[in-house]
């Protein structure tokens, strides 16, 4: 038995003795590990007869259980002291990072904000004001003042997001789309009103072209007299603009939105060879966005008078124009946070478009 308690003697005086986790583990193993002293020890109990396990076993475990407990105390001193140590060397200068000259770490404007920079300055040249909206809505301003009540079918195209409301007053979703902006602006602003509203947007979908996150920029003119003439010129221009081509073909598909009569889907001429597109020539049409006049509908439910006020609106995917204008072919890059495709796709702060969308706080 003494010679069980010299045993255990020595290993903690060793364990005390080290002040080093390499240390610590070195006891460890001749101790405890495979070929280690005290793992024989239990191991020559097998040879033992019944009565000496009962005495030898008891002890054994003992001695076992004791070591474990001053390795643990020594891991966590070993552990304190690091880092009281740490705090004592490791001073950090804040000055170190901002020395002018020694960052080199330049950041990128990401694709999307840039799309969305140049869209705000060509709708800032023609007089357009940004108007932001928040991601969580009601079911008011992002389906039913839209012209799209509770059974509306229109409904389905939306894979809406609802969030549970914990009071059951009223139910809120992330919006589907940034239509809510305009019905916003009618219902705080009066007439004229020439506005677009870019941001986020959600809906449940996720592959290579749908992300559940994505971004719009709605239109919206309401003036005494506005019709499709002056949404066709203004389409055509700002797309000439946007892609860079002149005498850009554009052609309106009748199409259906709840919330505009008529509807129209917005194409522009293209040309694909192999895996390049070529905006502005050739003969086949690329679908780029929706657009109509505003429904009479949506204008009543927003405090307006159809005899007196009509207008139209326009909607457009960030990603879509994004992908085109910069020929990147899968949406889920955007996302990804890349640096390697950031520190390609994105852009330089100094020179293009005012850098807006960056200084808009969207909640
Ligand atoms: N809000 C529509 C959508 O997300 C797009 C749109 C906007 C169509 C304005 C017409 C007019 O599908």
């Amino acid at each position: 038995m003494s010679n069980i308690k010299d045993i255990e003697n020595n290993i903690l005086a060793n364990i005390f003795k080290t002040n080093s986790s390499e240390g610590l583990q070195k006891i460890k193993i001749s101790e405890l590990g495979k070929k280690g002293r005290i793992t024989l020890l239990m191991k020559s109990l097998s040879k033992a007869t019944n009565d000496e396990k009962k005495v030898l076993g008891k002890s054994y475990n003992e001695l076992r259980i004791n070591v474990l407990k001053a390795f643990e105390l020594k891991e966590q001193e070993i552990k304190d002291v690091n880092i009281i140590n740490r705090i004592k060397n490791e001073k950090l200068d804040v000055t170190l990072s901002i020395r002018p000259g020694e960052n080199n770490d330049e950041g990128k404007i990401h694709p999307i904000s840039r799309t969305i920079d140049s869209i705000i300055d060509i709708f800032a040249n023609d007089n357009f004001t940004v108007e932001t909206g928040p991601h969580i809505e009601n079911d008011f301003n992002n389906f039913t003042a839209l012209n799209i009540p509770d059974d509306h079918p229109a409904r389905q195209d939306h894979d809406t997001f609802y969030i549970k409301d914990r009071n059951n007053i009223e139910r809120k979703l992330l919006r589907t789309h940034t239509s809510p902006v305009q019905i916003r602006t009618m219902v705080n602003q009066n007439p004229p009103i020439r506005i677009i509203a870019p941001g986020r947007t959600f809906r449940c979908d996720d592959d290579a072209t749908h992300s559940p996150m994505f971004h719009q920029i709605e239109g919206l003119v309401i003036d005494k007299n506005i019709n499709m003439g002056h949404l066709k010129g203004l389409i055509k221009s700002f797309c000439e603009e946007f892609f860079e081509v002149s005498n850009l073909p554009v052609r309106f598909r009748p199409s259906y939105f709840p919330f505009t009569e008529p509807s129209a889907e917005i194409d522009i001429g293209y040309n694909k060879k192999g895996n390049t597109i070529k905006i502005g020539e050739g003969s086949d049409w690329l679908e780029v966005m929706g657009c109509g006049m505003v429904h009479p509908k949506v204008l009543i439910n927003c405090g307006l008078d159809p005899k007196e006020w009509q207008g139209f609106a326009f909607g457009l995917g960030v990603e879509r124009f994004a992908m085109l204008k910069h020929g990147i072919s899968d949406l889920r890059n955007f996302y990804e946070g890349d640096i390697r495709w950031l520190d390609h796709y994105g852009f330089n702060l100094i020179g293009g478009p005012s850098n807006t969308w960056l200084n808009f706080k969207e909640d």
